[in-house]
């Protein structure tokens, strides 16, 4: 369904750092080669430096020829590149705003609906909206407003709430759009299609059938030159407080009554708000975290997470787990393991999902069925299934359904794709609501604290390796462990 889009400037902040180099502007050029940019959409890149239209336009230029490498159309180009302006804010300018809002006012030029895109520090998110506010760069009197906040949001709950009262002093929540950009990958989105456009998963999604969920995204890289940032936020705040959560509740939500953005929205804030808190005092119980030591990777040997950062008393996580229980009638009493790591043996994003046991069962140790959503690198859905062994006996194997929901000539749209267009079309549904936002906080800052209070020595895992055997220690019972691969086989130990 393609929606209408009102005239807009998309007004850029942070234009020439890493992810509007990488992200932004090549999104952009992708979606006005596809169309689906109006014909009067203008880009205006705010930057502390002064840089000359014409410098910045050849910044342009370079930005999409480190990503497009086997090249572009030339008419896409010079129309893509007619819709980019630049102005300068250098920070010991008072009237910078000011002379922003003197440019934007053109409206032969500018169209006066207007997106700002914050991709700067976090720190910086709350004094840009204040000087937009003071020059009245807000008011959505004549014309939309809207403003993308991007991740993190906050580091904990006190300070997402600083934020967010700092913000809404000028801004209503239809205004806000809080970035977590695994909604914008299709294959997440998928999950819920394939939920509730299927007669046949819906009816089986629930504690009668289901006797785990686990939720993984483990990379094979290790921190690389993020040392310093990773040192401060870890595993937990970095991947687990955003990105799964989302994840997980995508996965285990109620079905909306429409498909709106509030419709998707309420569902998705309440199985986040019905997540049941984790118990500190039993904690090792429930949550468990490891550090990479040196190992191997690809054949390559790599150092260890404090060798790298240069400091051995370090107690930071390169790999989270949490055990979460959903405290409504659809998963009354079934666990949910939620992971992440850097540095495991195979890069992997996907939700797993093991039934209960068949009442029929033929011989001793036949498997349970599993219903696998690849995420990423492989976006499928497969099933495991038993099926008789052909012979003269009744015996039975594990045979796995396969199915890639990619096909040759689709379309490969990348996150900020469709965020940058769901912007302009104000629709939020992939977007966080603040609800959303503080009860992710809420449920992962006790265990952020108690980790940071706990000096011990954090569980090592030799790079390259598979789950360390110590996180069975959150399992609710022995038969349970981390499904290590999508394949075939994977759930063996
Ligand atoms: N990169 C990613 O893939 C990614 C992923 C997730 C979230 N994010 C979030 O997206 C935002 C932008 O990330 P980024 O990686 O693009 O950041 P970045 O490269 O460090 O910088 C973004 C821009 O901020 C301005 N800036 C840098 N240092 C500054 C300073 N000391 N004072 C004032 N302005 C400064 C610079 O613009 P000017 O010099 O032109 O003013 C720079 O282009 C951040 O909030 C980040 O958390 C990024």
């Amino acid at each position: 369904m393609t929606k209408q889009i009102d005239p807009c400037t998309l007004v850029l902040f942070g234009a020439s750092g890493n992810l509007s180099r990488v992200k932004l502007m090549p999104g952009l050029f992708r979606l006005d080669a596809a169309g689906r940019l109006p014909a009067e959409m203008k880009i205006l890149s705010v930057g502390r430096g002064e840089v000359s239209r014409e410098a910045w336009l050849a910044d342009i230029k370079g930005m999409l020829d480190a990503k497009f490498k086997k090249g572009y159309d030339q008419q896409v180009f010079e129309r893509f590149i007619e819709r980019n302006f630049y102005h300068a804010n250098p920070p010991t300018d008072p009237n910078a705003f000011q002379r922003m809002k003197e440019t934007l006012s053109n409206d032969k030029v500018f169209p006066q609906n207007l997106a700002y895109f914050l991709s700067v520090r976090p720190s910086d998110f709350a004094p840009v909206v204040d000087q937009l506010a003071a020059v009245d760069l807000l008011n959505e009197e004549n014309y939309w407003r809207r403003v993308v906040i991007e991740k993190p949001f906050g580091t904990d709950l006190p300070s997402a709430k600083a934020l967010q009262a700092s913000i809404t002093k000028h801004l209503k929540e239809s205004q806000i759009y809080r970035i977590d950009h695994y909604l914008g990958k299709s294959a997440l989105q998928n999950i819920m299609l394939q939920r509730f456009a299927n007669t046949l998963l819906e009816p089986i999604w629930n504690k009668d059938y289901i006797d785990h969920v686990q939720i993984t995204n483990t990379e094979m890289l290790g921190v690389g030159d993020r040392t310093q940032f990773y040192d401060a936020t870890g595993a937990l705040r970095d991947m687990i407080q955003s990105h799964i959560l989302q994840t997980l509740a995508l996965t285990a939500m109620e079905m909306p009554a429409a498909l709106t953005p509030e419709g998707i929205r309420a569902e998705k804030i309440k199985v986040l708000e019905a997540i049941r808190a984790i118990p500190v005092d039993q904690l090792d119980k429930h949550a468990f975290r490891a550090q990479y030591a040196a190992g191997e990777v690809n054949g390559e040997q790599v150092p260890g997470y404090l060798e790298e950062l240069g400091d051995s008393s370090s107690v930071v996580e390169t790999y989270a787990a949490l055990k979460l229980f959903i405290d409504n009638p659809r998963w009354e009493g079934v666990p949910f393991y939620i992971r992440t790591a850097k540095r495991l043996h195979e890069a992997d994003t996907r939700i797993s999902i093991r039934f209960k046991k068949s009442p029929l069962q033929i011989g001793d140790g036949q498997d349970q069925n599993w219903l696998m959503l690849g995420i990423q690198p492989r976006e499928c859905i497969k099933m495991e299934i038993q099926s008789k062994i052909p012979g003269l006996d009744i015996n039975t194997r594990t045979i796995q359904l396969d199915a890639a929901n990619r096909q040759d000539g689709d379309e490969s749209i990348d996150a900020y794709e469709a965020l940058l267009l769901n912007l302009m079309e104000g629709d939020n549904s992939l977007y966080l609501h603040i609800s959303e936002v503080e009860a992710q906080w809420r449920l992962v800052d006790p265990v952020i604290e108690a980790w940071a209070k706990d000096r011990q020595p954090v569980h090592q895992y030799p790079a390259g390796s598979r789950d360390p055997e110590a996180s069975k220690v959150i399992f609710e019972h022995e038969d349970q462990f981390w499904r290590y691969s999508i394949e075939l086989g994977g759930d063996a130990h």
